[in-house]
């Protein structure tokens, strides 16, 4: 009478059936509960739905690719929360389409940035970096301060994420375009980097 345990162990195919169930009751006891977890779905204090113009910023964030030498998530260590505040919650993120969480640090974390700087020390940052900070090996983004922000559009971003549940009134829609007009993508690029994690000022 062989074993119980070699069954399993001599048939290649049936151990990755069971791999594959083992693992996935893992997995949903972990994930699944997330979906139903107020602290995960709903904002945290103090989170309000971007602004047009800051909505329009965050769209440059991504196109330009800043998420590739910048994170947006503090993890809960000392040596991170010292240096960058509070660390990051998931309620945080709820209003972020795709969120920017990041893993690559060339550059600072970038969750708590808003209210650290001027928007005159941001413009010429990102005009040429080596003015500000001359050991930088940040690129300049000196073609931000010439384009104009595409007004047409900035209503429609807001309609389509009010559909993914984001909480935009008809007002603010239909102030939208007037709300961009004229804007450089520099000044909507500020205006999100001056948005990110006001909420959490003050508490460590
Ligand atoms: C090649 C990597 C790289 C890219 C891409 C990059 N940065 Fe940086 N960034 C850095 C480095 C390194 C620093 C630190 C030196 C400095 O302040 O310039 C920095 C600093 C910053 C700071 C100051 C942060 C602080 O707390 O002092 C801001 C704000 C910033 N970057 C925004 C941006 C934005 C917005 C973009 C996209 C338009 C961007 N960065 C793209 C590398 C990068």
């Amino acid at each position: 009478m062989p074993h119980a345990h070699e069954i399993v162990e001599k048939r290649a195919g049936l151990l990755g059936v069971l791999v594959v169930l083992v693992v996935s009751i893992g997995g949903l006891a972990e994930i699944v509960p997330l979906f139903f977890s107020a602290e995960v779905t709903e904002p945290a204090p103090g989170i309000e739905p971007y602004s047009a113009l800051e909505l329009e910023g965050r769209d440059i964030y991504v196109r330009e690719g800043c998420y590739n030498c910048h994170s947006q998530m503090i993890r809960p260590f000392r040596a991170e929360t010292e240096r960058y505040g509070h660390y990051s919650l998931a309620g945080e993120s709820v209003y972020d389409r795709p969120f920017q969480f990041g893993s690559k640090r060339t550059g600072p974390d970038l969750a708590r940035v808003g209210g650290r700087y001027s928007d005159e020390w941001h413009r010429v940052h990102l005009l040429n970096p080596r003015d500000v900070v001359p050991e930088s090996n940040m690129p300049g983004y000196p073609w931000l301060a010439r384009n104009e922000i595409n007004a047409e559009r900035t209503g429609d971003k807001m309609r389509t994420l009010r559909t993914l549940g984001v909480p935009y009134s008809d007002e603010q829609i239909d102030g939208a375009a007037a709300a961009v007009e004229g804007k450089t993508e520099m000044e909507a690029l500020i205006a999100y980097l001056q948005d990110l994690g006001t909420n959490m000022q003050g508490k460590r």
